[in-house]
């Protein structure tokens, strides 16, 4: 690895990071060289993911909290911080989605995902920004979503989560990046986690996203790992509210489908 992709010394925070996208995340960018905190609410899992990374011979630690709790997320920040001296890295992974017809969708949905997906994001965000402003560096990378750029039916609650994070990452990058801080997005498109146990249950449903992607799978979650690890490093410098699709071409293309009832 060249000393540009390198995250020695470094002090990262990962959310989300006990299993899935999140978990792939702190892998690549503790592997990279930096000591990640890795974060969820659930202690066994969390427990079991760290010591995965460390019999790896990387450095991780552990930090449970809930993010429905802004008090919580404030503490994290500031205590990490202050045991470091430092924080370059925050990675805004962890994120909820909820399946729901309009019709039928309540305000407690909208209050539950805006409040893991948005508000937490942004006060971590903040909280970071505190340490990182006065030492003039830092990287936030906001986990997206492909439908933080598209719309789609019976999820409109996430949508516009996401979308809302996409303007907070270029509000942040306005604000944050005359202080040698930037902040972009990681936009994941379809890939095999527990988030995605509703529509991978039903019949057809994985093959048929699949025929809609230029590369004709869904991602596996390891593909995330090199791209963060990228955002969050000096390679990326002159990158700053930016969001970065990761979603096998499905976005950027008009793949109809290819069972002869597309053209
Ligand atoms: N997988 C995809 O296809 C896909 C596509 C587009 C975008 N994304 C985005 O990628 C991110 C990761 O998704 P994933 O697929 O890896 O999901 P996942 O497998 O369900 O993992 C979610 C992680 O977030 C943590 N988490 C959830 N709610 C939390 C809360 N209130 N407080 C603290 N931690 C919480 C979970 O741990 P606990 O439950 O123990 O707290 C877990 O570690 C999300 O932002 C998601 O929207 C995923």
């Amino acid at each position: 690895m060249t000393s540009r992709f390198s995250l020695a010394g470094q002090v990262a925070i990962v959310t989300g990071a006990s299993r899935g996208l999140g978990f792939e995340m702190a892998r690549g960018v503790a592997e990279s060289g930096a000591r990640v905190y890795m974060t969820a609410r659930g202690v066994e899992q969390l427990e079991a993911a760290a010591a995965e990374l460390t019999a790896a011979g990387l450095d991780v630690r552990t930090r449970a909290f809930d993010l429905a709790d802004a008090d919580a997320c404030v503490a994290a920040v500031s205590e990490i911080g202050a045991a470091e001296g430092r924080l370059d890295i925050l990675v805004n992974n962890a994120g909820i989605n909820a399946w729901e017809p309009l019709a039928q969708a309540t305000t407690a949905t909208w209050d539950r995902v805006m409040g893991t997906n948005v508000r937490a994001s942004y006060v971590l965000a903040r909280e970071a920004a505190r340490i990182m402003v006065p030492r003039g560096y830092g990287r936030i990378v906001n986990i997206g979503s492909a439908l933080a750029v598209v719309g789609r039916e019976n999820i409109a609650a996430y949508v516009s989560s996401k979308h809302g994070l996409a303007g907070m990452t270029r509000a942040l990058a306005a604000e944050l990046g005359p202080h040698g801080v930037t902040c972009n997005m990681m936009a994941p498109g379809y890939f095999v986690t527990e988030i995605n146990t509703t529509i991978l249950a039903r019949p057809g449903y994985e093959k048929g996203v699949s025929s809609r992607i230029p590369l004709r799978r869904w991602g596996r979650p390891e593909e995330v790992a090199g791209v963060v690890a990228f955002m969050a490093s000096g390679a990326a410098s002159y990158m700053n509210g930016h969001v970065l699709v990761v979603d096998g071409g499905l976005t950027e293309t008009f793949v109809l489908p290819v069972d002869g009832t597309g053209v």
